[in-house]
This record gives C-alpha cells, sequence and structure tokens, in this order.
C-alpha cells in the first residue's frame, strides 16, 4: 500500500460536550500534522454566524475561530463557509497560531449539512463527504492528515464510526492505487507514480478508542485484499495465467496465514470435472484447481465458501467473440482475483470464523482440440450438458467447483464471476447481480453492499426461467437465449447448488472499468469482508 493508515486516541476530545470542546479542540490542534481534518454540523455553523434562533455564540466553531485567532471569520467573511453537505474550507496556518501553540499547519473543515447522519442513507452522505476531503488533501503538499473521526458521526453510533472507518480507508486506498507499484515487472508507464500523500492518521477520544483501532485494522487489510485483486486484474493475460493464479493464492500462505492447495489437470481429471476439462481443452495453458482455507473459527465449524470464476481470458472459443474491445476479457478472472483478494483480507485481521475460497482457473481459447457448439460433456455432479455456445464458458467451469464445495458441508456458498454480458445490460456498472432463494443470504448481502457502497440487486431464479436451458440431448443446455440471460446463467448454477444454502453475484458490470479509466475496480471484495465480518 502507498499510503499508511493509523488510529490516535485523544482520550478528553469529546467536542460535542461544552466542557471538553475547548481543551479537545487544543489537544488536536498541537498535534503536529500537514493538517487537520474536522466536520461541522448546521448547528455549529448557525451559532458561529450568529444567526437568528441560534442559541448565542458558542460550539465547535466558535471555539476554533478563537484558537486560530479569527482565521475562521475571515475565511467566512469571503464566502469560504458553507453550509452545503460536503463544502470544504480550507484553512492555512498564520503566524498567530504558532504562537498560540497549534502545530497543525491546516485545517480542513467539512460540512456534515443539516441532512441526518443517523439515518439511514447516512453513510452515503458520509461518503459524499469522505470524498470531498480527500480529493482536498489530494494533490496539495500534504503529506499527512488527522482525521477527527468522532466529528463526522451525529449521536454515539460505534458501529457507523466502524463503518465510515473502513470506508474512508478504502475510498483513500482506492484513489492512492497505482498499477505498477507493486509489480515492478509490469511499471510499464512513468506516471505511475504514487501521490504525495502518506499518512492518514484517525483520531479519536475515549469513548470510540477501541472500535476505531479495529476499523482501522480492518479496513487496512481490505485495501490489501483489493488491491491484490485489482492487480491481477489488470496484469496482462500473458502474464495473468492460470499458472500464475495458482502462484499467487500460495504466495498467500506466508503473507496472511493461509493453507492453499493447486490441483494440476490429472487431478482435476481424477474428479470427473468434465465441464471444467471441457472449457480448459482449447488452450495450450493448463487449467489450475484452487484451494485456500482460513481456518480462524473453531474446528468442525461450518465454512462460508466462496467460488471466484478464474477464466484468465475469454476468447469466446469456438463461438468467438466478436474483436471490438476483446482486450477486456483479460477481467474475466475477476471473481477469482476478488476471491482470493477476499481471502487475503480475513487471513491479514485474523477474522475468527471458517472460509474457504475455491477458484477453477484456465482459458476459453479456440483450437484444434477446443469444445465445438454441440458437444456433450459430462459434469462431475453427473449431469450431462449440452453446449450450445461455447461463449458461456463460465457456468461451465463454475458448476464442477460448485458441485466439489459439497464435501466442505458449507454453511453457506457464494460464488462470484463476470457471468454475462446481460448483467450489465440489466444493471449497469452500478450494483452486482445478486441472485439468491436464501432470504437470510440476500438480506446480509445487501446489507453489507449499503455499509461498504459496493451495492448488489437482486434478480430472480424463479422455476419459469428453467424452461429456457431444455436440451434435447442432454440433461440441460448450457445457453437459455437472449431474453433474462443472466437469470438463466444463474438458474443453470442453481442446478448444482442443492445441497446447501447459496447465492451467486454476477460482477460482468461492476468488476471493471473501461474506457479512459480503464481498470480494475476491487469489487466486490469490500462486500465480501463487510458480509464476513457481520455473518454471525
Ligand atoms: N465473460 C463473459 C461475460 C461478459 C461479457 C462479461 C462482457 C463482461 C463483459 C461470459 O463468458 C460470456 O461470454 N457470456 C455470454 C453468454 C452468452 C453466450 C449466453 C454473454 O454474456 O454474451
Ligand atoms: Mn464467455
Ligand atoms: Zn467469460
Amino acid at each position: 500500500m502507498t499510503i499508511q493508515f493509523s488510529a490516535k486516541i485523544f482520550p478528553q476530545a469529546d467536542l460535542r460536550n461544552a466542557k471538553q470542546l475547548k481543551s479537545g479542540l487544543k489537544s488536536l490542534l498541537a498535534q503536529a500534522s500537514d493538517c487537520l481534518v474536522l466536520a461541522y454540523s448546521k448547528t455549529d455553523l448557525d451559532s458561529f454566524v450568529g444567526l437568528k434562533g441560534a442559541k448565542g455564540k458558542s460550539g465547535l466553531l466558535v471555539e476554533l475561530d478563537a484558537f486560530l485567532g479569527g482565521s475562521l471569520s475571515h475565511a467566512n467573511l469571503i464566502g469560504d463557509l458553507d453550509a452545503q453537505q460536503a463544502s470544504v474550507c480550507m484553512l492555512r496556518s498564520e503566524k498567530s497560531w504558532s504562537a498560540s501553540g497549534i502545530k497543525a499547519k491546516r485545517v480542513l473543515l467539512l460540512s456534515l449539512g443539516d441532512s441526518h447522519l443517523a439515518s439511514e442513507r447516512s453513510l452515503v452522505a458520509y461518503s459524499k463527504i469522505a470524498r470531498a476531503a480527500l480529493k482536498a488533501l489530494s494533490g496539495a503538499a500534504i503529506e499527512n492528515a488527522v482525521w477527527f473521526t468522532p466529528s463526522f458521526i451525529s449521536g454515539d453510533s460505534v458501529e457507523m464510526l466502524a463503518e465510515a472507518v473502513r470506508l474512508t480507508i478504502q475510498y483513500a486506498g482506492d484513489q492512492s492505487y497505482r498499477f505498477g507499484v507493486r509489480q515492478p515487472a509490469m511499471k510499464f508507464k512513468a506516471k505511475d507514480k504514487a501521490d504525495t500523500f502518506k499518512h492518514l492518521v484517525f483520531a479519536g477520544n475515549d469513548a470510540c478508542a477501541k472500535e476505531l483501532k479495529t476499523a482501522v485494522a480492518q479496513g487496512v487489510a481490505m485495501v490489501e485484499g483489493m488491491n491484490f485483486a485489482k492487480d491481477l486484474g489488470n496484469l496482462p493475460p500473458n502474464v495473468c495465467t492460470p499458472t500464475y493464479l495458482g502462484k499467487a493464492a500460495q504466495s498467500l500462505t506466508k503473507k496472511a496465514g493461509l493453507k492453499v492447495e493447486v490441483l494440476g489437470r490429472k487431478q482435476i481429471e481424477a474428479l470427473g470435472m468434465g465441464s471444467f476439462l471441457s472449457v480448459a481443452n482449447g488452450s495450450d495453458t493448463p487449467p489450475q484447481f484452487i484451494v485456500m482455507r482460513h481456518q480462524g473459527g473453531k474446528t468442525g465449524e461450518a465454512p462460508i465458501v466462496l467460488v471466484g470464476k478464474g477464466i484468465t481470458f475469454d476468447t469466446g472459443g469456438i463461438s468467438l467473440k466478436p474483436g471490438e474491445a476483446m482486450d477486456e476479457m483479460k477481467y474475466d478472472m475477476c471473481g477469482a482475483a476478488s476471491v482470493i483478494g477476499t481471502m487475503y483480507s480475513i487471513g491479514l485481521m485474523k477474522l475468527k470464523k471458517n472460509v474457504i475460497g475455491v477458484v477453477p482457473t484456465c482459458e476459453n481459447m479456440p483450437s484444434g482440440r477446443a469444445t465445438r457448439p454441440g458437444d456433450i460433456v459430462k459434469s462431475m455432479s453427473g449431469q450431462t450438458i449440452e453446449v450450445l455456445n461455447t461463449d458461456a464458458e463460465g457456468r461451465l467451469i463454475l458448476c464442477d467447483a460448485l458441485t466439489y464445495v459439497e464435501r466442505f458441508k458449507p454453511k453457506a456458498v457464494i460464488d462470484v464471476a463476470t457471468l454475462t454480458g446481460a448483467c450489465i445490460i440489466a444493471l449497469g456498472h452500478v450494483h452486482s447481480g445478486l441472485f439468491s432463494d436464501d432470504e437470510h443470504l440476500v438480506t446480509a448481502l445487501t446489507k453489507a453492499g449499503h455499509a461498504s457502497l459496493d451495492t448488489v440487486w437482486r434478480l430472480p431464479l424463479d422455476t419459469a426461467y428453467h424452461e429456457q436451458l431444455k436440451s434435447n440431448f442432454a440433461d440441460v443446455a448450457n445457453i437459455g437465449g437472449r431474453p433474462a440471460g443472466s437469470v438463466t446463467a444463474a438458474c443453470f448454477l442453481s442446478r448444482f447448488t442443492e445441497k446447501y444454502k447459496w447465492a451467486h453475484l454476477d460482477i460482468a458490470g461492476t468488476a471493471w472499468k473501461s474506457g479512459a479509466a480503464k481498470g480494475s475496480t476491487g469489487r466486490p471484495v469490500p462486500l465480501l469482508v463487510n458480509f464476513l465480518l457481520e455473518e454471525k
């Protein structure tokens, strides 16, 4: 990571408590930093500007202005102080500051606006404010900042505080991500230089000390996992091969204490994964089957299993894709990358749960040995599949992985895949598609999505759609025609998940960005990490 994050406790700094306000502010201002970041409410502003109805001149901004020798009054005079949510006001040190013992070189003020930050949409509002603050901090000569976290949260919701801290780290990590930094061999571009911004300190007080420290550690672990996932996604397909993915997973043994097993072609054959192998057939690069274990819970405790689609390049096979933007099919392993990244995160966090990550990985290539449209293959479950389109390959590798994971007697299984172009048509690049018949999983994943702003939207799985998958020659066909393409893909998978509770995430629209900002997003690592943190 290029930015460092830490927590620092100012025990008595409760700025909402009139008795502690002065001493609290003083201790924050006396902390040496390039910038102290504080948020103020509409009430703070109203009483500062002496609005009618406000209870006299008191409160955060009044005291701050006194400490800063009138800098804030001046900013207000020239119109820099605004009530609008997420507006920023940067105060820069003047001679008088150091005379009164202030060691902060700048104070960045953020307006919370008048929205109630404790409401349903509070995290969305917070994210807008946090983004504005991070933007103001970057691009300046600022190397470090002290972010007084409690000022951003109304009331004493420690849960909200933890979510806010993780989200801030997620955003700051996202903003500072550079492909070349951790991949020196891949440093193709000089502009891959890191930001000037280096260290963000989350300041808190006694009331939130424990939660703040935990949330910082969790956020940092999450960003590590996201960065890992992004790097894997962004690597070119001649580097990020199935073998490379296997090695990347294996590197997590040392880095995060995971147990990792990588099965090769022979072992995959012995398991009877005829469907998976039918996709790998056309490629000269051998398929791999990766199993990663995090044993943080009790022995014998049922694990949560994550399964990720790992097509390192999807040409479509014999049902060849059109050439335009085909390079983006290197991202067809982003499901796998997010599973590996999530396993990395929870390993670093030492999450007290048993979690297993499984990745079937291969290339989908045309060749003399490639599967033909019309071929019938036998899956590990025993069901035969008529391959009507070799470009619907994700489901063919996932179905065998979904059968394989039965052996873990999982508490729940979640698969993650860049499965269908139709999901982009349905949901665009905003939500990942969520498919599940288990109401608990739907609720938990939806909630985790809101907490990380890595959101999902539920789509149906009704039996009526299964009709489209009927085959005249085999148990099931691998495509169901154009209507509801994402739904029939999920229905296909559901035929292999009858032994456990299951949810499917279609991340075709959310795993990477096209266009000028082309690159991997690291989604849905935040969603999965938050889900695993909260899941009881
Ligand atoms: N990897 C693609 C899905 C995809 C397409 C993701 C575009 C992101 C952008 C998948 O393997 C695929 O090719 N799906 C086909 C299915 C069809 C043949 C039924 C699709 O979506 O066109
Ligand atoms: Mn395909
Ligand atoms: Zn694909």
